[in-house]
């Protein structure tokens, strides 16, 4: 295993584990190393991972599905550390390390995967269904993607890791970072992440830098550090990322008992989580673990929508960036990484690609919080993208659906804050939906007649 941390700053190779290979997104060129910007070396496009055992010509080496289904049924009542994370209990589908002891897990994955009764009414879908991945340990996705990244960081001797992020991806960072004993480098916009996440990073003693940019400044900055510096990147741009956030599909799909839904609907950023859950879909399809393919739809906030534009405008074949703005500040992103991959994955499984407004965000998630489940801004927009897909017939009442919500609502109290509190969209006419969701607190004497009063005028509005 080369080191990767002495003092002079060229690119150095990443050692790559002998079970997998690096292949370019683009020109199809396969190594078995990648440098530290995980771009190809002929054309500097993206990375994938790829197992060559699987490949066609090999398919006797290919993990058997009954086999798999059994060993991770088994893993459920194993104490060991590998064994409890919901990530690494699938490690038949990641990517092998040199030994088990590089793991860096905070037993990440185990997300419930809960009913959504009223959402399933409102909707006119009553097969609807939501993989809460804010219930991971830092309250987002990005942990499943950051035990398998972070590990390998570990294992390949790097002092330092770093990110750009709009805050979830930096929360997890500093933590797993933290419990490998490595240094974190935290990249955010100055102004445009919540306090909850930025703290996160704090308290995690992440070193954490508000740049004067946005979240596509942060990413193309880090880009050139990791060129100069021997720090490893811990972006979805890593392969080994995505690798991770496969784990929240085969989880599903296990929950499921390998019966897929008819659709999965999951908020696009970045788009690497996108790319992860369809790169997912078709390894379980290829491999027999699943019989059909779910469609895979993708949907973002109309401010930040540079895929759905990418799609409309130029039929995926380029990238259309957008100077991006919206609350759902997880996904104010206009120049996303991983589009090219995106777009493959929707081509594949014959998902859609949508976009949905501040107000209908707000309400979508006000919807799913009147469930007890709450979630952050940008998980709602699956919500709200699903309301869309069925009045366009995309989606059918008896259709089964499952709604990724990716972060916690704990994670953006101010948006819910304002929501509730009604500071949010004074400029529009008020809408008597949105109006009705809003449950603002209320100050009163403090006397039980006062209490007592709330409760009947509840009692006479609220059916
Ligand atoms: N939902 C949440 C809560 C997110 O934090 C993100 C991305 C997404 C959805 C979109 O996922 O980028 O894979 O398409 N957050 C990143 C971050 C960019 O830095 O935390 P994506």
């Amino acid at each position: 295993m080369p080191a990767s941390t002495t003092s002079d700053h060229s690119v150095r190779p990443v050692a790559a584990q002998s079970a997998c290979s690096f292949r370019c997104i683009a020109c199809g060129h396969v190594s078995e190393i990648a440098g530290q910007d995980f771009r190809c070396a002929h054309c500097g496009d993206l990375l994938e991972i790829i197992y060559p055992q699987w490949s066609d010509s090999d398919e006797k080496l290919a993990p058997q599905p009954d086999r798999l289904r059994s060993i991770w049924k088994q893993r459920r009542h194993s104490p060991a550390p590998a064994d409890l994370s919901g990530v690494w209990r699938f490690r038949e589908l990641l990517p092998a390390l040199t030994s088990e002891q590089s793991i860096i897990t905070l037993r990440e994955g185990n997300t419930p995967l809960y009913e959504l009764p009223q959402c399933g009414r409102i909707t006119g879908v009553p097969h609807l269904l939501a993989k809460h991945q804010g219930m991971n340990p830092t309250g987002s996705f990005k942990d499943t993607g950051m035990t398998v990244a972070a590990s390998f960081a570990r294992q390949a001797e790097f002092r330092w890791v770093a990110c750009a992020s709009t805050g979830n991806t930096s929360a997890s960072m500093a933590a797993y970072a933290a419990r490998g004993g490595l240094r974190g480098l935290v990249l955010v916009p100055d102004g445009k992440i919540s306090w909850s996440k930025l703290s996160q990073a704090l308290d995690y003693g992440a070193v954490t830098c508000q740049l004067r940019t946005d979240f596509d400044g942060c990413l193309r900055l880090l880009q050139e550090l990791v060129r100069r510096a021997p720090v490893y990147q811990l972006n979805s741009i890593n392969p080994f990322r995505l690798e991770g956030q496969k784990t929240l599909a085969i989880e599903l799909m296990e929950q499921l008992d390998w019966q897929p839904p008819d659709h999965i609907i999951v908020p696009g950023g970045n788009l690497g989580n996108s790319s992860a859950i369809g790169k997912a879909l078709l390894e379980m399809h290829k491999l027999g673990l699943i019989p059909r393919l779910p469609k895979l739809s993708v949907i973002q906030a109309e401010g930040a929508n540079a895929l759905v534009r990418t799609l409309r405008e130029a039929s995926g074949q380029r990238l259309i960036s957008v100077q991006a703005e919206t609350r759902a500040t997880a996904i104010r992103i206009g120049n996303p990484a991983s589009w090219k991959k995106a777009v493959h994955v929707l081509a594949e499984t014959g998902g859609a690609c949508e976009d949905v407004s501040e107000a209908q965000i707000a309400q979508a998630k006000a919807e799913i919080g009147a469930e007890g489940i709450g979630c952050e801004p940008a998980s709602a927009v699956t919500l709200a993208g699903l309301k869309k897909l069925v009045r366009q017939g995309f989606v059918k009442p008896q259709d089964s659906v499952v709604l990724v919500l990716t972060g916690n609502v704990l994670k953006d109290p101010d948006f819910t804050m304002d929501f509730h509190r009604g500071e949010m969209f004074r400029e529009v006419p008020p809408d008597a939906q949105l109006e009705s969701l809003r449950r603002p607190p209320i100050v009163l004497d403090a006397s039980l007649d006062a209490i007592l009063r709330t409760l009947e005028r509840f009692e006479k509005s609220t059916p």
